[in-house]
């Protein structure tokens, strides 16, 4: 029979994900097809009761659910208990179990661009929300030894380090002190809204010297190419937007559903081509 598997939201009308994982299922010649279902917040646990019903083989999930989710679900997967979000369901016989990609995710496109191993490198997260913890816990997890978080609201970014449980060297800094200090970093990581669309004349941080050979990553890939980025690229860094870590969350989420690695260059090309 046809497998199901899909993803969840309010809004969802315009995720990316259904046209991107369908094109790898098909790609592989899985049969199976991948849809996007608006459901309310009041209609979360009947949406994951309904998904039990049909024998969904495995979902995402996505704003305003990450965090409701858990508690309808048989098993949260460790790092994913940590982030305290999940953004992807397998099925396991029956069993609803949840992970978080999106922190693996970014990892895993941090090293399609750097050639060295991120352990040793010393890293600075601008923000302190819900993406920066995915991302910070992933790092602190696999073993990176030492990153900095500025924040705006600089107790905010305390909380999480305070939070973490894996072993990493950290300090809450301001944004002030990140920007007289960015050159001491060999990859710097906006987390924050800052130069999102509409607001693309707005940076988190004016770049003055960066490191040599430096790393500057956003998340945002609305625009394309942030103030924050554009800057770092004309200073010589490497950069890398928002782009790669939406396909490679996804990409590993299809991993755990299908047990394939899927064509992450293919998916990327996808998602350009509709965002472009
Ligand atoms: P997400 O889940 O996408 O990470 P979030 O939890 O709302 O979203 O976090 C947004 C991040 O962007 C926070 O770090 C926020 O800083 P505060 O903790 O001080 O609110 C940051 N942010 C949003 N707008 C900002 C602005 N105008 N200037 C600086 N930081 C901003």
């Amino acid at each position: 029979m046809k497998k199901l598997y899909g993803v969840i939201g309010n809004p969802i009308g315009h995720s990316l994900s259904p046209l991107m994982h369908n094109d790898a299922l098909s790609h592989l010649g899985i049969d199976a097809h991948y849809h996007a279902f608006r459901i309310k917040e009041e209609q979360l646990e009947n949406a994951v009761k309904g998904f039990r019903a049909i024998e969904i083989s495995g979902f995402n999930v996505t704003t305003p659910h990450k965090v409701d989710v858990m508690r309808y679900l048989d098993e949260v997967d460790e790092l994913a208990g940590q982030i305290g979000a999940v953004n992807t369901v397998v099925n396991r016989n029956g069993a609803l179990v949840g992970y978080n990609t999106d922190g693996i995710g970014y990892i895993r496109s941090l090293q399609s661009i750097s050639k060295e191993p991120l352990q040793e490198k010393r890293i600075l997260l601008l923000g302190a929300g819900g993406a920066s913890r995915a991302i910070f816990f992933s790092l602190a997890a696999l073993g990176v030894r030492e990153a900095d978080i500025a924040n705006r609201t600089a107790s905010r970014a305390q909380e999480l380090i305070d939070a973490c449980r894996y072993e990493i060297a950290s300090k809450a800094i301001t944004m002030e002190q990140a920007e007289a200090q960015q050159h001491e970093y060999d990859i710097i990581i906006n987390t924050t809204t800052v130069g999102m669309s509409p607001h693309v004349a707005d940076t988190p941080l004016p770049i003055r010297s960066l490191k040599r050979g430096a790393i500057v990553s956003d998340i945002i890939y609305n625009p394309f190419e942030t103030r924050l980025l554009r800057e770092a690229r004309e200073a010589g860094a490497i950069v890398q937007n928002g782009v790669d870590m939406f396909v490679y969350q996804g990409a590993l989420a299809f991993e755990y559903w299908t047990g394939q690695w899927p064509d992450v260059g293919r998916m990327k090309q996808t998602v350009i081509t509709k965002l472009g």
